[in-house]
């Protein structure tokens, strides 16, 4: 039987608002229906989704569907559309080919508007999606705020550079908009837990204080099979879907993140994000198969590199580093033609990590440092660890336009660390290709 696909509407008010992220402590909150993070848009494989964005805010907005495969003009960056002006409406509208753990966030003035709580979660869930028990969503993210619980923007060279170098950090952690939220599940059942790292610039290193968890799902989608761990890193942009549970009835733990060390000038910590509570003991119905799906290898690990992406921090007399692509920032990068298979060596030749993020495509990495990958996944953002070089693989299917690839530390992308690039027609020859590209570059 065909899956019967529909139509699914949705409507988003981007506005200021006063926002609870504890009891007694309220920000003004940048989002959208006047939540953070904004209301959940779900939909099943196969559906159209219907999203009409109302700016109600002072300034321009747009809106980026963080890792969904639609048309380019549906991209919702500044290389494709308008911005949507104060007062304006814009309506966005496509299928969603894949189920996943996906995303919405603005993609202009970014370090302002996703830090003050621009993001929403889209799932998109399929027929054969394991059984569960439940299911939850938690956005990570922090927020810099001072005493008054106000955003502010450092003023001093020192820590503008700070800023500008780490990616804002704030202490105050929430997930969904909340500050140390208590989180409850019934002993004995198994829930998936989507993880989305919507922050700035944080690392969260997913730690269920040393419980085992199975991480079933990352970017694009099902794992081919489930992997045991007790903790997992999530770069800014990156998710993975885990199946947690059974716990034993009454206990309580923290969800944290273990520290990691990405060679910022602030240091790195162990930090509690919320509080699990373990309830009453009910029987369960999930079943977790060993083989989730199949994901076809899209090239070998000694594949030709067709371009080489390299990332890399330099000096800059304004602002003391400038963020760089290929030597360059804010880069205009070669176009990709329809069918032809992307073998990209990104590197990073700088002392801090950096996770990049590539739009509107998945891919495979075939090599890590020298190595092949323990397993295949569809991913759209991975971590390179300084001083280390990924190849992936990526296919551009029919989706011509205009896209982009950048550093997902929102800090890093507006100093430069980001490239457009034209998917270009299977049809085109190369001199439309080369008009094109010397178009774009002016
Ligand atoms: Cu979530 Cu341009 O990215
Ligand atoms: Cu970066």
């Amino acid at each position: 039987m065909k899956n019967q696909t529909k139509t699914v509407e949705y409507n988003l008010e981007a506005s200021e608002f006063n926002w609870d992220i504890a009891p007694g402590k309220t920000i003004k909150a940048w989002g959208f229906n006047k939540q953070v993070p904004g209301t959940t848009i779900k939909a099943t494989v196969g559906d159209t989704l219907v999203i009409r964005v109302t700016n109600n805010l002072s300034e321009p907005t747009m809106i980026h569907w963080h890792g969904l495969r639609i048309p380019a003009v549906m991209d919702g960056t500044g290389v494709v559309q308008k911005p949507i002006q104060p007062g304006e409406v814009f309506v966005y509208r496509f299928v969603v080919p894949d189920a996943g753990t996906f995303w919405y966030h603005s993609h202009l003035n970014e370090t302002v508007q996703i830090e003050k709580g621009m993001y929403g979660a889209l799932i998109v869930e399929d027929k054969t999606d394991p059984v569960f028990d439940g299911e939850k969503i938690f956005m990570i993210d922090d927020m810099k705020l001072n005493k008054e619980n106000e955003f502010t923007t450092p003023k001093w060279f020192l820590p503008r550079i700070v800023e500008r170098h780490d990616g804002r950090e704030g202490s105050t952690l929430l997930i969904n908009g909340k500050e140390n939220p208590t989180i409850n599940i019934h002993a004995g059942q198994t829930e998936r837990w989507r993880f989305i790292n919507s922050s700035s610039a944080r690392y969260f290193v997913l730690h269920l204080a040393g419980k085992e968890f199975k991480i079933i799902g990352t970017d694009g989608g099902l794992l081919e099979h489930p992997r045991t761990v007790t903790e997992a890193l999530i770069t800014p942009g990156e998710r993975i879907d885990i199946a947690a549970g059974p716990f034993t009835e009454g206990e309580t733990f923290a969800i944290e993140s273990l520290e990691y060390n990405r060679s910022t000038f602030l240091k790195a910590k162990r930090q509690k994000f919320a509080t699990v509570l373990v309830g009453e003991k009910k029987s369960s119905v999930a079943f977790i198969p060993e083989a989730l799906r199949k994901i076809e290898p899209l090239a070998k690990q000694d594949a030709v590199i067709t371009r080489k992406v390299k990332l890399s921090v330099g000096p800059s007399l304004k602002d003391g580093m400038d963020f760089l692509v290929n030597n360059d920032v804010h880069v205009n990068d070669k176009p990709v033609r329809v069918g032809e298979l992307q073998i990209w060596e990104v590197s990073n030749t700088s002392l801090m990590d950096h996770p990049f993020h590539l739009h509107g495509f998945f891919f495979q990495v075939i090599e890590e440092n020298g190595k092949a990958p323990e397993h295949l996944a569809w991913k759209d953002t991975i971590n390179l660890t300084p001083r280390s070089k990924t190849k992936i693989a990526w296919m551009p299917d029919n989706r011509p336009g205009t896209w982009m690839y950048h550093c997902h530390i929102i800090e890093h992308h507006a100093a430069g660390m980001m490239a457009n690039f034209e998917v270009i027609d299977a049809d085109k020859t190369n001199d439309d290709m080369i008009a094109e590209h010397v178009h774009h570059c002016h």
